[in-house]
């Protein structure tokens, strides 16, 4: 009872999507809005996610790290709705027309290509995966960064006009990265090669 209370707030999204289409309330073009309403939310839980750290580390609350394995799924769970949207409601399970779109749109193409990223950091998610894999685990995860930037490349390469919106995102995310910087200085690699370019 008390899991499906934390689940809760990650289905509120969708559940309004549900309630907006029973209402005809989706505009004009509401297979799009499904598209793009499920693609924004998996992008900004994406954003969350990688946000938790950070504010863990400026804080030194471990809160934050308690909520960021079930709202990394939740980011996974609204991709899978996009993809499923796109899929079923936009292309009506044609797969000759949807290769046709991976292979001539290059926007569809880098979406691919997020989701081959993201989709072993959601099946390895769990503790009995992170036993398994060991310091990998940590390595594999690390993923989700180059992950995240071709969503945002996705979004800018779908944007015919406007780039205000990836443009948001894109700062969003940079600053996330900065953010790890410091981290990445005195990553033990890095200050191998740091070392080697003293001597
Ligand atoms: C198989 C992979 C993917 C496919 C086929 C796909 C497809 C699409 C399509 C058709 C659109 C809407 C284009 C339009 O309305 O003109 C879109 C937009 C978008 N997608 Fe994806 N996508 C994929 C992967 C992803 C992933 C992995 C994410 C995020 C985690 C994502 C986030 C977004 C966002 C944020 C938008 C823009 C929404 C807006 O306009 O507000 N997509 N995608």
């Amino acid at each position: 009872m008390a899991l499906s209370l934390r689940l809760l707030p990650g289905f509120l999204p969708i559940l309004w999507l549900l309630l907006q289409a029973g209402q005809e309330q989706l505009g004009a073009n509401p297979i799009e809005q499904v598209v793009r309403f499920c693609g924004d939310w998996a992008l900004w839980l994406l954003l969350l996610t990688l946000s938790l750290s950070p504010l863990r580390r400026m804080t030194g609350n471990t809160v934050f790290l308690r909520w960021r394995r079930m709202i990394a799924l939740f980011s996974f769970f609204y991709t899978c709705l996009h993809i499923t949207a796109y899929v079923v409601l936009d292309r009506f399970f044609d797969w000759q027309d949807i290769i046709q779109d991976i292979r001539k749109r290059p926007y569809i193409t880098i979406g691919v290509f997020a989701f081959l990223l993201l989709l072993p950091l959601a099946v390895t998610s769990t503790r009995a995966w992170m036993r398994r894999l060991g310091a990998s685990w940590q390595k594999l995860h690390r993923l989700v960064y180059p992950a995240a930037l071709l969503v945002i490349f996705h979004f800018f390469l779908m944007t015919r006009t406007d780039w205000r919106t990836p443009g948001y995102h894109a700062l969003v995310l940079a600053l996330l990265l900065a953010l790890r910087l410091p981290r990445l200085v005195t990553h033990p690699v890095v200050r191998q090669f740091r070392c080697k370019g003293v001597t």
